[in-house]
């Protein structure tokens, strides 16, 4: 008896699980490229209201959840943030692309920067430490070293 009851109630919580995450659309949908260089570096990220953040973004849940936090639009904020602290002044541009859909809206960034130091300052500043995934030594994290 006691068994049974416990096996419906499981099923019920399974059918319901499904019938949110089928009927929820994804909110968030991102290609974030790096172009440095010569190279491009890119990610790609999809953020869902419920359920699991998915792409192939090295940092996903961290970025998932700045997103999720950001107060404006992700393009004025990226736009309106200045970089604290220190980098040594190399050129050697790194041009960020950020398209596709930030809570149903669909979005673009492209900004320039001098170096990737100042990249991740600005990124930084703006609340968004984890959107551009780095490796600890400051090169790109693009999951090829684990
Ligand atoms: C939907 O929910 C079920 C049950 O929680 C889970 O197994 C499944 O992976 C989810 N599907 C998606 C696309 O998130
Ligand atoms: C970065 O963007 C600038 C300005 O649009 C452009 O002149 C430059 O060629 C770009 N650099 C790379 C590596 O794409
Ligand atoms: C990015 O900037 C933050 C804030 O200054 C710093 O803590 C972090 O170490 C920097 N990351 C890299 C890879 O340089
Ligand atoms: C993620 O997938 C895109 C598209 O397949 C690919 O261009 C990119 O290099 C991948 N990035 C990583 C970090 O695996
Ligand atoms: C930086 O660190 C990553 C990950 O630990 C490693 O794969 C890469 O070779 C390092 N790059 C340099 C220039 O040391």
């Amino acid at each position: 008896m006691k068994h049974q009851k416990l096996a419906l109630s499981l099923l019920l919580a399974v059918g319901i699980a499904n019938a949110n995450n089928i009927s929820i659309p994804t909110q968030t949908n991102l290609e974030i490229s790096v172009d440095e260089s010569q190279t491009l570096y890119e990610w790609l990220l999809v953020c869902n209201q419920h359920g699991e953040p998915g792409g192939n973004h090295t940092e996903k849940e961290a970025a998932c959840s700045e997103i999720a936090r950001l107060e404006n639009s992700l393009d004025d904020t990226i736009e309106k943030a200045e970089p604290h602290g220190p980098c040594i002044l190399i050129y050697r541009p790194a041009n960020l692309t950020i398209s596709g859909i930030v809570d149903g809206k669909q979005t673009l960034v492209v900004e320039e920067y001098p170096n990737s130091c100042v990249l991740n300052l600005t990124l930084t500043a703006a609340g968004l430490p984890h959107i551009v995934p780095f490796n600890e030594n400051g090169s790109y994290n693009t999951g090829n070293n684990e």
